[in-house]
């Protein structure tokens, strides 16, 4: 069965999922977009994805293409057409078609949501927070409005694919002054050495994660203590533990920073009990 797609108000085989040449996102990245983990069937912190969504598109004033209402059924339509259980659903909404040109359109262009749906391996994914992964630091050549969750994500890509290329599974985003800002599709997070755990404020241009929130909520129901202030590469190396926060990856430990073992090189304690309490939250 070929997976289907909603383009423009039409359902459509993933195959025929087209938008035109004109579409800004296309042409100029002139699109946000969110990207929510569907477990069992369900939409993890479908609301909170809407907010930023909504955010996001007022930020950048383009038009809501639809109310939430009819989106979130869209979304429902998506899911039950692909009977997809555990999945990653992604939705863009750019500033529309318009004849090439950076200011915004003179005439008023709807603007256009495209909804995908592609299988996400929940359970993989979880298996590999058991184990952690390996990260590498990398330059963060990104502009001022990473609260955005803009399209526009060619310094992470290759930031990515520079962390992928050494055998890592993230890269880990370093300002001009080596303080961490994120990584380059997930939050990060150390624990220091006198276990209180730390995560870079929303307020210092980074994108305000979803999980992050959920996780912080966590910590404080877990009664961990958690500051939000920005923490350096170095104090990341020194760190007892380490983990990363995103829709797709949930909540994973960094065992390996830059070849440098992060604590004793496994998921540390603290970690593994977020860890745990984020697949328990998505499980509910
Ligand atoms: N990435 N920081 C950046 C730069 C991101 O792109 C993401 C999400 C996050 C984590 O946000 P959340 O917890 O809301 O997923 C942090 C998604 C998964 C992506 O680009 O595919």
């Amino acid at each position: 069965m070929s997976r289907i797609s909603y383009v423009n108000g039409a359902y459509v085989p993933h195959t025929e999922a087209v938008v035109h040449i004109d579409d800004r996102g296309y042409q100029f990245a002139d699109a946000v977009y969110e990207g929510v983990t569907v477990r069992h069937g369900r939409m993890v912190d479908l609301e909170p994805h809407l907010d930023r969504l909504w955010r996001s598109m007022g930020e950048l004033r383009i038009a809501p293409p639809m109310d939430r209402a009819p989106m979130r059924f869209v979304f429902s339509q998506v899911i039950a057409k692909n009977r997809i259980e555990n999945g990653f659903l992604y939705i863009q909404i750019s500033r529309g078609v318009a004849k090439r040109d950076h200011a915004f359109p003179t005439k008023p262009v709807a603007s256009s949501l495209v909804v995908t749906l592609k299988r996400l391996d929940v359970d993989g994914v979880i298996a590999r927070a058991g184990k952690g992964v390996k990260a590498f630091s990398e330059a963060d050549i990104r502009w001022g409005r990473c609260d955005v969750k803009s399209t526009s994500l060619l310094p992470n890509i290759l930031a990515k694919q520079a962390a992928k290329e050494k055998g890592g599974f993230e890269a880990v985003l370093v300002d001009k002054d080596g303080y961490v800002t994120e990584g380059s599709s997930t939050n990060m997070w150390i624990v220091r050495k006198d276990g209180v755990v730390q995560t870079r404020s929303t307020a210092d241009n980074i994108l305000p994660g979803i999980t992050r929130a959920t996780l912080l909520k966590l910590a404080a129901e877990l009664q961990i203590k958690v500051v939000e202030e920005a923490f350096t590469l170095e104090d990341a190396k020194g760190a007892t533990e380490m983990f990363l926060s995103s829709s797709t990856g949930c909540a994973t430990p960094i065992v390996e920073l830059d070849g440098q073992k992060i604590g004793d090189g496994t998921p540390g304690p603290i970690a593994k009990r977020l860890v745990e309490a984020y697949q328990r939250y998505m499980d509910a």
